[in-house]
């Protein structure tokens, strides 16, 4: 459930028009919804409210400072995978031994700043990670607490680009060679071995993947204990898959993740991590965008909007699914014609939709491009030279722009021309 629904005729964000935000803040924006993220979390948190667990929000979904501080306000912490999350998530207010360091890449810089900080958990996730983090953390005369992620190689069904539970996928130990890293670990200075860590993918629309990946993490805690390592923590990751559209199967509701993961794993006595990006934010938000023109092709009719694959990259890069709904809402009568939805860049790939029934739409006219919140705003970039869009956070009748569009000088003023041109650089290139 989220709350962005047509009033009158006209589509809201909780008690604010959309219209009226466009004609604000100008397209294209994305707009995340403050009542929908918290229910997200609370619906979340509630599944699991009789067991131990920390939920630390997956900021890679949306890194946004008043996403992360509404969710933080709600009781999440935060699986971070770089030094920027790192700030973003501590700025935010989440607090230190809330946060959990995820990623197949930290520097040993990176490593220091958590450490300083006092995060919870590093979830580290090969052995050369292991011996720096040991370096680092001993030469500090610190102790990091770790989880060791281990590639159950299971195939979660998902998308190949987002899928990292099997052999072949760069992420976590190898099963065959998990238990001897444990062993190496338990001899490093610097390390605290706390538990066990896993995450199989993102999108996951199927308990069953999910359930193959937790069934041996259950096998491998009982045979760490056995080896005499301490496990009291499972970091069972993210992944758990959203709606997007109405007509195919909802994927599993919290509560039926949350039986299985009980079910599963609960005779371990552990405290259970978990970090859920998408589920909390993902459906929390939208992308509005204005019709610059209608065009009719030779096959194809095309609504070429504001919107561009550099402010959501999701289509083009994943051809996923979003659904597009215009801002005024059309009769229920009306006939509807297949539209392409294509951004102003230079690629074929710049595509929102393809062939997807819509009402008579119009040169001017607007839309939102649902389900955004996730891996939107986070992957955009300025390809074309474009600015990125703008992002508002809207809580009931209120509204905040929490990151600005930049303007055009800004942009121009990070381009430095080196000082073998002749002459003096022009106005802004500087
Ligand atoms: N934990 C780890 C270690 C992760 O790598 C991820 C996501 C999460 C948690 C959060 O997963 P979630 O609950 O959001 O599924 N850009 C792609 C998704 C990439 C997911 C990367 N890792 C997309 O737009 O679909």
């Amino acid at each position: 459930m989220n709350h962005f629904e047509y009033r009158n005729g006209v589509l809201y964000a909780e008690d604010v028009s959309l219209e009226r935000l466009a004609a604000e803040v100008g397209t294209p924006f994305y707009c995340y919804s403050t009542a929908t993220l918290e229910r997200h979390y609370n619906v979340f948190a509630d599944a699991f409210s009789d067991v131990r667990a920390k939920i630390c929000y997956g900021v890679k979904a949306n890194s946004n400072l008043a996403v992360i501080r509404t969710l933080a306000a709600a009781g999440a912490g935060a699986d971070i995978v770089s030094e920027g999350e790192l700030r973003l998530a501590l700025a935010a207010g989440v607090p230190a031994d809330r946060i959990v360091f995820s990623g197949v890449g930290k520097s040993k810089s990176e490593m220091a700043q958590a450490l300083d900080a006092g995060i919870y958990q590093f979830n580290v996730e090969s052995e050369p990670e292991l011996e720096a983090l040991s370096e680092v953390a001993s030469s500090k005369g610190m102790e990091a607490a770790v989880a060791i992620r281990v590639n159950p190689d299971v195939d979660a069904k998902t998308h190949a680009k987002i899928s990292t539970g099997k052999a072949e996928n760069k992420f976590g130990i190898p099963w065959s060679r998990i238990r001897q890293v444990y062993g190496q670990a338990a001899n490093l200075p610097g390390i605290r071995i706390v538990g066990v860590d896993v995450h199989i993918g993102s999108q996951i629309t199927d308990l069953a993947p999910f359930e193959a990946a937790y069934k041996r993490i259950a096998e491998l805690a009982l045979a760490l204990r056995q080896d005499g390592h301490n496990i009291e923590r499972l970091d069972l990751g993210g992944g758990l898959g959203i709606p997007y559209r109405d007509d195919v199967g909802a994927p599993p509701l919290p509560v039926e993740y949350a039986e299985m993961v009980k079910r599963t794993v609960g005779y371990l006595d552990c405290e259970l991590v978990f970090e859920p990006g998408r589920m909390l934010v993902g459906n929390a938000g939208v992308l509005v965008s204005r019709i610059i023109y209608m065009k009719t092709g030779e096959t194809r009719t095309f609504a070429i909007v504001d919107a561009a694959m550099n402010d959501l990259l999701r289509p083009s890069l994943y051809e996923a699914y979003h659904h597009i709904l215009p801002l005024h809402e059309a009769e229920s009568d009306v006939p509807l014609t297949p539209v392409d939805f294509v951004g102003p860049i230079c690629e074929s790939g710049d595509t929102f939709a393809v062939e997807r029934p819509m009402p008579p739409l119009a040169d001017g006219d607007l839309v939102a491009i649902c389900s955004s919140g996730a891996y939107g705003a986070v992957m955009s970039s300025t390809y074309n030279a474009r600015p990125l869009a703008p992002e508002v956070l809207v809580k009931k009748d209120q509204y905040a722009v929490v990151r600005e569009r930049p303007d055009y000088e800004a942009m121009m003023a990070q381009h430095k021309l080196p000082g073998w041109f002749d002459g003096p650089p022009q106005d802004g290139a500087a």
